[in-house]
């Protein structure tokens, strides 16, 4: 008897040490102990509000699974790394969660161009990268391992356009672009194809990089060409500035910005220059639907502000990882990868979500208004072919798809800030 019980013990051990051994240690697909996901944003550098916002929303959804029992009793376990804004140290990073921490899975980046930096990594080691908000078309290109939840430019930059033409009746515009950006440079493109399709003239195009402070030469070369707007589809810590210097030059044409604009920092740089100014973005915190003003009075309570499109965007991103490790039913590859892929209807705080064949969200866009340090809604733009939910009047192009809220002003503005 205690021969066999020694000859059975053994034979577990050396089972265990070969499981651990081809799943490479904790995390790695072990199918028992808490499940660890790697985060990794920039927490410290020039786009740090995107990533303590989208940290902020993986936590709490984290937080939220663990406290109704985890996944299958398992707790998810966060780690989270700083890359600070730069793509180098995206890549570094990455690589560490992956070959060090033995992450099943790796939720980010913000920026397109870390994400874009870091996803080849995640894609060679097989390991599963959901972006919550990089709208790069070529991000989730990297591979079959890349995912995201939000929409992407393409769509992006023709809301924006749409909106220029259609709604504000602007004909000419010009382009201000953050020309070292992925991100921006895409939506300068995607814009300018959307806006000249529909019978708009680019007038005048200048670029800028992140960290200029002064952009007085590019905006005075704007102004001579007397746009009607000015898309600036860079991120927040220039485009207040901009928004200020505009003011300063005494231009009167309506900013219109992206998500990249999304960041309560945008208000401390810009302050007043940027009423009247337009983004397109994810979700709006005005929505009355019981599911978002949940998620906001949650993270109100437990962080003390609004959360941002960044924080939403990352709360999702969680919840359709810890989705999908349940219908995979374990954290091994293929299977994990082929269940974020089959992703269907999800209901997340930003929208429905379903992964399509190239790995992409396809979601509705909001148009927010900036007044007195609020994004107001204006908006919701659905994608071509996609039908709006049961109650939201349809919409197609950048008509109104419902009545905005009592305190926003009409959408029918005209150009021309106030
Ligand atoms: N979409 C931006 C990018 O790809 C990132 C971003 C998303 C910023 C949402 C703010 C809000 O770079």
């Amino acid at each position: 008897m205690k021969r066999i019980l020694l000859a059975l013990g053994l034979i577990s051990t050396l089972l265990f040490a070969f499981a651990c051994e081809r799943k490479g240690g904790p995390g790695a697909g072990g199918q028992t102990g808490p499940i660890v996901v790697g985060y990794y944003g920039d927490l410290t550098g020039r786009t740090s509000n995107f990533g303590q916002s989208t940290k902020n929303g993986v936590e709490m959804a984290a937080d939220e699974i663990n406290k109704a029992g985890g996944i299958s009793g398992r707790q998810i376990q966060i780690l989270s790394e700083d890359d600070e804004g730069r793509p180098e140290k995206a890549a570094t990073v990455v690589t560490k969660l992956i070959d060090q921490d033995r992450v099943i899975a790796l939720l980010g980046e913000v920026a397109s161009g870390n994400s874009l930096a870091a996803a080849p990594k995640a894609q060679a080691a097989k390991v599963p990268m959901i972006s919550p908000s990089s709208t790069n078309p070529a991000v989730t290109a990297v591979g079959d391992y890349i995912f995201r939840v939000c929409f992407i430019d393409p769509f992006q930059g023709d809301v924006m356009a749409k909106f220029a033409a259609n709604t504000l009746k602007a004909k000419k515009a010009a382009i201000m672009l953050d020309f070292n950006s992925p991100y921006s440079r895409g939506l300068t493109e995607f814009f300018e194809a959307s806006f000249t399709k529909l019978g708009g003239q680019i007038v005048n195009k200048q670029s800028y990089t992140q960290g200029d402070r002064d952009y007085k030469g590019q905006l005075t070369a704007i102004r001579s060409t007397n746009p009607d707007v000015i898309y600036v589809p860079g991120y927040y810590g220039e485009v207040g500035v901009i928004a200020k210097q505009a003011k300063q030059l005494d231009i009167k044409a309506p900013l219109l910005g992206g998500d990249g604009w999304d960041s309560t920092q945008l208000w401390d740089l810009g302050g007043d220059s940027l009423n009247g100014d337009y983004i397109s973005n994810h979700y709006s915190v005005d929505d009355p639907s019981p599911a978002i003003q949940k998620f906001v009075a949650d993270y109100k309570a437990r962080y003390g502000n609004v959360p941002d499109a960044l924080a939403a965007l990352g709360y999702d991103a969680m919840k359709v990882l810890a989705d999908s490790i349940k219908r995979a039913g374990t954290t091994e590859e293929p299977k994990l990868r082929d269940a974020i892929a089959a992703t269907k209807n999800f209901t997340g705080v930003t929208g429905n979500i379903s992964i399509d064949g190239q790995r992409n969200a396809v979601k509705p866009a909001v148009v927010l208004k900036l007044q007195d340090r609020k994004y107001v809604y204006v908006e919701t733009i659905y994608p071509e072919g996609m039908t709006p939910p049961a109650g939201a009047p349809a919409t197609s192009g950048a008509a109104p798809a419902s009545a905005p809220p009592a305190s926003s002003p009409a959408t029918s503005a005209s150009p021309g800030k106030p």
